[in-house]
């Protein structure tokens, strides 16, 4: 018999064949774009589409279903999937004024330019830019008189308002044009403070994502323009103050829900992990009391981690049980049940009030964020809000108490999200936005770094420093001092306890009456800048520049070390905080090692490869990045000494200038400091912490402009550029013989 006729005619009689044949086609290609596939071409398997930035997949996903078809959202047909171009809305209305120009949407890149009627003041953006997430740059432009009670709320692009009066009381409600879905309060109220409750309602794409410079001013800040500036009668309130609260006191439970149901991609789920991890080692960083939990669901939740367990505070027991979360203990029932999720939650939070007591202060001092890493689109169980409502209620969250709760639902990756859901999950407080839709992990990172309040984090806690793009420098480098011994600024410094400042030797060898010197803390640009005058000045003996001046070298820099003493201590900011100094205690709790760890145990770990990773700070604060030497490569590195003629015209011995006192850096695409740069901090980044390691001297060549701070230049040819830092693990002896009772100092 032909052997293709035994087949087909067996074919019947082979359910597992049969099954195979199942297998949905192959024909799912997207013009312009890309697609991945959950579980291949098996039935079950979720594929999702992607475009490139400016374009989005119709449609956004598919489902392989159980007869081998493919399905997608809404439509039973199998249409060719195409990456569209994204269009930004268009405004429905705008009051007392108009805007130009008129299209149905508009194209990304495109402007919409808005005009107020004669004697009204334009508040928001006049010009507004469409970006490639299909959002509208800046903020809603609103014509105001100013005659209401609160400010015209106004109507966000692609909206609809029903109300017109601003009084005390009175209430305005929105609702989306066409396909847009809102996100924020759909009906706000006009309190007495002067303020709308509720956040501004945005009128979305749903294909749109958030960009995370877009949701930092969102959180805690979005209204500052409604109520400060723009709005001479409302003094400006100092801070929402409503984000996950990073301080000393109290307790800060963190319960993180990963969702792993089938409209989730084993991919996606793989990034919701990473997210998680994350946040967790960002959160422990911090060392205040915190708990984890960690729950995956779908059909069903698991709690992997309860805040009831003592593991659940102990950050490598809870990365390790996050690295062992697992998809598949989903596979049996893939629907996605957030409400009893978010119940395993308020079940978690009734047996630790149980344990603790209602009434006590153990129980009602915790403060509880709960972070869901979802799609939306639940699609059993019931209502999500039921359980948030419960959660609300033994918390016992009122208007006094709506800092205790913080709820945030954020979609990570490249999912087909539901907007509507995720917006219902996330709590709406005044002024803020809870629901977030991400590219990747690190806008993750960056905007978990903004979800963070730090500002009652006032003790002396070491190399704290904000990670986000958005952060003024300063905030990224809150050790960071500029030093004045002369009229103007000569040399910088690094804050390494709440009164000292480490800072080079060289800076004061001109300068002599010390009562005239300052030291510049946090921004001095900024009302957190203070200037302090020093108390005592500490100049290592040993550094003397013309010591070698008989071999032939005419400047040398050893021991150019210095500490000073400021006047007064510096009150604890976002803006002024000591740096980590290795070999202290200080610097071995921030490592997270045990305690019984020594200097060199922390030399080993912080310099711990040929070529480590570093930073230092530039005259305009820019974190500039270097490549510390080490080994082999550190005697390379200083080689390029001997090669400079013109400044060493008769050198024997490099090592006689670059000592085993000095890191070296300056190779490859490293950026070399300016003179005005010497003295401060070479420090690099560990567990989200930053550690000083030494601290710049001097080098050969100096990129500076005389007079702009924000240029520099590269070194032109022939010239070989190396810069060399005081290592700090060669002057233990002279720290420790100075700052003794001000660090605690770990053995040798
Ligand atoms: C889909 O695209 C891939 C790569 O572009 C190509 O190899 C494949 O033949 C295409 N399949 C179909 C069914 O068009
Ligand atoms: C929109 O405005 C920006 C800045 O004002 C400008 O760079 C851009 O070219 C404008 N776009 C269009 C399409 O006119
Ligand atoms: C953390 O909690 C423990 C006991 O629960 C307490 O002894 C300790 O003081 C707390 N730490 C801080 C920094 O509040
Ligand atoms: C799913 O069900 C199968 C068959 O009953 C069972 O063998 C498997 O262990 C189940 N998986 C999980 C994660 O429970
Ligand atoms: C970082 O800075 C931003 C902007 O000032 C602020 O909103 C955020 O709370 C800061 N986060 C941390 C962890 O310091
Ligand atoms: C945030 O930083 C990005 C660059 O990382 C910049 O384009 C954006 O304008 C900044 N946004 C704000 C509000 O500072
Ligand atoms: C330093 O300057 C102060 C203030 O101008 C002055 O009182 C003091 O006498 C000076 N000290 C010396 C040693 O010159
Ligand atoms: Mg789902």
């Amino acid at each position: 018999m032909d052997p293709l006729m035994a087949l087909l005619c067996l074919l019947p009689l082979y359910p597992g064949l049969a099954a195979e044949a199942r297998s949905c086609p192959q024909n799912v290609n997207i013009s312009g774009g890309t697609f991945t596939l959950s579980h291949g071409w098996a039935p079950g398997s979720v594929l999702t589409y992607s475009c490139p930035m400016g374009y989005y997949p119709v449609p956004a996903s598919r489902l392989c279903n159980s007869n081998g078809r493919w399905e997608t959202l809404g439509s039973k047909e199998l249409t060719k999937a195409a990456c569209k171009r994204v269009r930004c809305p268009t405004p429905v209305s705008f009051e007392n004024g108009m805007f130009t120009p008129r299209l149905a949407s508009h194209p990304v890149g495109g402007n919409l330019s808005f005009q107020c009627e004669d004697g009204l003041t334009l508040r928001g953006s006049p010009v507004r830019q469409c970006r490639p997430n299909g959002m509208w740059d800046g903020e809603t432009a609103v014509c105001d008189n100013g005659a209401g009670h609160c400010p015209n709320p106004g109507i966000s692009v692609g909206a609809v308002r029903t109300g017109s009066r601003f009084g005390l009381g009175d209430k305005v409600s929105y609702r989306c044009s066409s396909n847009l879905v809102l996100t924020g309060s759909a009906e706000r109220e006009c309190q007495a403070n002067g303020a709308w409750s509720g956040t501004e309602p945005i009128c979305r794409q749903p294909y749109s994502y958030d960009f995370p410079e877009d949701v930092g001013p969102a959180m805690g800040a979005s209204f500052s323009h409604l109520l400060g500036a723009t709005n001479p009668t409302q003094k400006k309130t100092k801070s929402m103050g409503r984000k996950i609260q990073i301080q000393r006191s109290g307790h800060l439970n963190l319960y993180l829900l990963l969702d792993a149901s089938q409209s989730v991609s084993e991919g996606d789920f793989q990034i919701f992990k990473k997210s998680a991890i994350l946040m967790v080692d960002r959160i422990f960083s911090f060392e205040i009391n915190v708990s984890v939990a960690i729950i995956t669901f779908a059909s069903n939740p698991k709690v992997i981690m309860s805040v009831l367990y003592d593991d659940s505070r102990d950050v490598t027991e809870v990365i390790n049980s996050l690295n062992n979360v697992n998809y598949k203990d989903h596979e049996n029932g893939t629907g996605t049940n957030t409400y009893a999720a978010l119940n395993s939650v308020h079940i978690m939070m009734n047996n630790q009030m149980q344990r603790l007591g209602m009434k006590t202060a153990a129980w009602q001092e915790i403060r509880h964020a709960i972070i869901l890493l979802t799609d939306g689109k639940s699609n059993m169980g019931g209502s999500p809000k039921l359980a948030v409502d419960n959660i609300k209620e033994i918390l016992n969250i009122n208007q006094q108490r709506s800092d205790y709760l913080d709820i945030y639902a954020i979609g990570v990756g490249k999912l087909d999200v539901d907007w509507r859901e995720l917006n219902e999950l996330g709590s709406k407080k005044d002024g803020e936005r809870h629901a977030f839709i991400l590219q990747d992990t690190e806008a993750l990172y960056q905007v978990f770094e903004h979800m963070l309040d730090v500002s009652q984090l006032t003790d002396t806690i070491c190399g704290v420093g904000n990670m986000s793009a958005n952060a003024s420098v300063q905030e990224r480098t809150p050790w960071h001092v500029t030093i004045k011994p002369r009229a103007q600024e000569t040399c910088r410094g690094a804050l390494i306890s709440d009164q000292w400042v480490l800072t080079a030797a060289h800076c004061f060898r001109n300068a002599e009456n010390s009562s005239l010197w300052r030291v510049s803390v946090g921004d001095p640009k900024s009302q957190w800048g203070k200037d302090f005058s020093i108390d005592k000045v500490v100049i290592s003996s040993e550094f003397n520049v013309f010591a070698k001046k008989d071999q032939g070298i005419r400047e040398f820099y050893g021991d150019d070390i210095a500490l000073l003493k400021l006047a007064e201590k510096v009150k604890m900011s976002t803006h002024a905080r000591p740096i980590c100094l290795p070999c202290t205690v200080e610097a071995n709790l921030a490592l997270r090692r045990p305690p019984g760890s020594t200097c060199r145990d922390h030399e080993s770990e912080l310099l711990n490869k040929l070529s480590i990773p570093a930073h230092f700070v530039a005259l305009n604060g820019n974190k500039m990045n270097i490549n510390l030497k080490t080994g082999t490569e550190w005697t390379s590195c200083i080689e390029a000494v001997s090669q400079d003629k013109i400044t060493f015209p008769d050198l024997k011995d490099v090592r006689e200038v670059v000592t085993d006192q000095f890191l070296c850096s300056g190779t490859e695409n490293d950026d070399n400091p300016c003179k005005g740069e010497s003295g401060g901090a070479v420090f690099l980044e560990r567990r989200h912490r930053f550690f000083q390691v030494g601290l710049v001297s001097w080098g050969l060549y100096n990129p500076c402009v005389k007079n702009n701070k924000n240029a520099r230049q590269r070194a032109p040819k022939g010239k070989i550029p190396r810069d060399f830092h005081i290592s700090l693990f060669r002057q233990q002896p002279w720290l420790r013989q100075h700052l003794e009772g001000i660090l605690n100092f770990l053995p040798l």
